[in-house]
C-alpha cells in the first residue's frame, strides 16, 4: 500500500509520496515557545526547531504537529492569531520556516500546522477595523457583533459564558458587543461572511504552497453559528440537544459545508493535504462527519485521553473508535497528552476519580504537587504501560513533546509566572495549562536545562536535569529509549488497520494484528504468566512473567 518513491532532487532521501501516509502516523505535537529557544530571548522558536531535526529523527516520528507560531499577543499561549500568514517576529521569519520544512522534509518527517478559524487575535487587522467602523458596517460582520440590552446597550446581549470562565460577549463602547467563546482577546469571526471564508482558502493555499503537508484545525465544531434575534439564556443553551446538528454554537451540520471547500482546497495538492479536526462532540458518533474524505478526513478522539488506567474502559473505547473510523473510512487517532491537558505520568499518579481532567483542567487542581498526593512512580509506570499499548493500536498515535521522557506536569508554578488565560479568569478554581507547557529540558544543568541560553519563560523545576535528554539517551531503560524502540519497531510492524482480541483475564488486554504482532496490557497490581511469543520490547522489566501495570510486545 505504501509506496516507496525515489525522489528527485538528489540528496534527498525516498519520500514516502503515499497519500494516505497520516493513516497510522506517529505524529510529534511541537508547542514551539517550548521545545527549543535557539537565539537565547527564552522563548522557544523555529531555529531551535530546526536545530532539533536530529533528535526528531532519531526518535522516529512520522510528522511534527506544529502549535501556532503566527504572531499573537500570547493571549492564549498563539491561539489568538494576529495574521495567519506570517510567523511571529519572537519565533523567527518565513525564511526560517521554510528552513524548517526544509530540514523535516530531508528527515523524511512531514510538517502539520495548526489552524485557527473560529477565532482570531483582538490585534488582527480586521478586528481593528471592526472596532473602528460603524455598527453594520461591512468590517463588523467579519465577526460576530449584537447590540446590548437595556436602554443604552450596555447590559450584554445574554449571559454566556466563555470557555475560560466569565462573560462570552464583551462591549466595545457604542452600545455592541462581541461574542468571543474563548477569551476576550479572541473575538469569534462570522463564518457567514463570505470574505472570511475565501480569507481562510487563501492561508490554507498559502502554508501549502510553502510545503506544509496538512493542518490541525483548532476548534472545528465550532464555525458555523446561528444566533436567532432573541438570543437564548446560557442554561437554555446547556440545555440544547447537541446530537442532531442544530445546536446553536456547536458541532452544527452546516460546519461541514465549510470543510467541503476545504477539501477542494486539500486535494489541489500532490499528495493532498491533510487534516486533523479539534471537534469535542457529543455523541461521538457525530465525529465521523469531521473524519469524512470530503471533509477534514481525520478527527481527534480523546476517549483514552479522559479514561482511567482501567482495562474495561480501554477495551470499550478501542472497540468503538476502531468501529467509528471504519465507518467514516479514516483512520483513528489516539493521544494521551496535550498543550491542553494534566500530562498523563503525572495523571496516572492520581487516585482515578472518574472525573479526569478534559481540555482545561477543571474541578481538578494541583496545588504545588501535594493536594492530592501524586503517586509519581506510579504514574510514571502506568504511562508507559499506557502508551506501549496505544502505539500497537491501528491508527495514527500524537505525542505530545516531554511525554517521551515521562516528563510529568510541573505543578510547582508561582502565581505571577502564570500565563494561561484561565488562571486569570477563574482565580483559584483552575489552574490553567501551564504546567505542561513548560521548556523541555535537553541537558542535565545548565541555565535552562539547554532549552537555552536565557531562563525559559516558564520557570523549570530542579527534576528537569534528571529527566533530560541527555540524562536519558544512554540509558537502556530511560522513557525515551522506550519511545525510541517502539516507534522503530512500530515502523516495520505496522499493518493493516485492524485488530482481534485474544482472551485473557480481566485485568489483562491482549490483542493481536493481522501480521502476528501482539500487544498484551497487564493493568492489574499483581504480575501474570508472560504469554507465548518472541519478546520484542516491554514497558517494564518482565522476569519470565508479566508483571502488573506492564505492557509487552510479542511476535507470534
Ligand atoms: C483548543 C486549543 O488546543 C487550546 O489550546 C485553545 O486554548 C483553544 N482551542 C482556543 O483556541
Ligand atoms: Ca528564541
Amino acid at each position: 500500500m505504501t509506496e516507496l518513491l525515489t525522489s528527485t532532487t538528489g540528496s534527498t532521501p525516498p519520500q514516502r509520496l503515499d497519500a494516505d501516509w497520516w493513516r497510522q502516523a506517529t505524529v510529534y505535537q511541537i508547542y514551539p515557545r517550548s521545545f527549543a529557544d535557539a537565539n537565547g530571548d527564552g522563548i522557544g522558536d523555529l531555529p531551535g526547531i530546526t536545530s532539533r531535526v536530529d533528535y526528531l529523527a532519531r526518535l522516529g516520528v512520522d510528522a511534527v504537529w506544529l502549535s501556532p507560531f503566527y504572531p499573537s499577543e500570547l493571549a492564549d499561549g498563539g491561539y489568538d492569531v494576529a495574521d495567519y500568514r506570517d510567523v511571529d517576529p519572537r519565533l523567527g521569519t518565513l525564511a526560517d520556516f521554510d528552513a524548517m520544512v526544509a530540514a523535516l522534509h530531508e528527515a523524511g518527517i512531514k510538517l502539520i500546522v495548526d489552524i485557527v478559524p473560529n477565532h482570531s487575535s483582538d490585534q488582527h487587522e480586521w478586528f481593528k477595523q471592526a472596532l473602528a467602523s460603524p455598527k453594520g458596517s461591512p468590517e463588523r460582520d467579519r465577526y460576530v457583533f449584537r447590540d446590548g440590552l437595556g436602554e443604552n446597550g450596555e447590559l450584554p446581549p445574554a449571559d454566556w459564558k466563555c470557555m475560560f470562565g466569565g462573560p462570552a460577549w464583551d462591549p466595545v463602547g457604542d452600545g455592541q458587543w462581541y461574542l468571543h467563546l474563548f477569551a476576550p482577546e479572541q473575538p469569534d469571526f462570522n463564518w457567514h461572511n463570505e470574505e472570511v471564508r475565501a480569507d481562510f482558502l487563501k492561508t490554507l493555499r498559502f502554508w501549502s504552497d510553502r510545503g506544509v503537508d496538512g493542518f490541525r484545525v483548532d476548534v472545528a465544531h465550532a464555525l458555523a453559528k446561528h444566533l436567532p434575534e432573541d438570543l437564548p439564556s446560557e442554561a437554555e443553551l446547556a440545555a440544547m440537544d447537541t446530537a442532531t446538528g442544530t445546536h446553536l454554537l456547536w458541532d452544527r451540520d452546516e460546519v461541514h459545508d465549510i470543510y467541503a471547500g476545504w477539501r477542494e482546497v486539500f486535494n489541489e495538492y500532490d499528495p493532498p493535504r491533510i487534516a486533523v479536526a479539534e471537534a469535542w462532540v457529543n455523541p461521538p458518533s457525530r465525529r465521523a462527519r469531521y473524519a469524512s474524505a470530503a471533509g477534514l478526513g481525520q478527527a481527534f478522539n480523546f476517549d483514552l485521553l479522559e479514561a482511567d488506567f482501567d482495562p474495561e474502559a480501554y477495551r470499550r473505547i478501542i472497540v468503538d473508535n476502531l468501529d467509528q473510523a471504519g465507518a467514516s473510512g479514516s483512520s483513528t487517532t489516539w493521544v494521551f497528552s496535550n498543550h491542553d491537558v494534566v500530562r498523563h505520568a503525572t495523571r496516572y499518579g492520581l487516585p482515578p476519580n472518574g472525573d479526569r481532567p478534559r481540555h482545561y483542567n477543571r474541578k481538578w487542581l494541583l496545588s504545588g504537587g501535594t493536594d492530592p498526593v501524586v503517586d509519581t512512580a506510579a504514574g510514571l509506570r502506568r504511562a508507559r504501560a499506557a502508551t506501549l499499548l496505544m502505539l500497537a493500536l491501528p491508527g495514527s498515535a500524537y505525542l505530545y513533546q516531554g511525554e517521551e521522557l515521562g516528563l510529568g506536569e510541573v505543578a510547582a508554578i508561582p502565581d505571577e509566572a502564570r500565563q494561561d488565560p484561565t488562571f486569570f479568569r477563574s482565580p483559584g478554581v483552575d489552574v490553567g495549562r501551564d504546567g505542561c507547557r513548560v521548556p523541555i529540558p535537553w541537558t542535565e544543568d545548565g541555565g535552562s536545562y539547554g532549552f537555552g541560553d536565557a531562563g525559559a519563560h516558564l520557570p523549570q523545576p530542579e527534576w528537569f536535569g534528571a529527566a533530560s535528554v541527555e540524562a536519558q539517551s544512554d540509558d537502556p531503560g530511560s522513557t525515551l529509549n522506550l519511545y525510541r524502540e517502539a516507534l522503530a519497531l512500530r515502523r516495520t510492524l505496522q499493518t493493516e488497520e485492524t485488530l482481534t482480541w485474544v482472551p485473557s483475564e480481566p485485568q489483562v488486554l491482549h490483542l493481536r494484528r493481522a501480521n502476528g504482532w501482539e500487544a498484551v496490557a497487564n493493568f492489574g497490581p499483581n504480575a501474570v504468566p508472560l504469554p507465548a511469543g518472541e519478546v520484542l520490547l516491554s514497558s517494564g522489566p518482565l522476569n519470565g512473567e508479566l508483571p502488573g501495570e506492564t505492557t509487552v510486545w510479542l511476535r507470534n
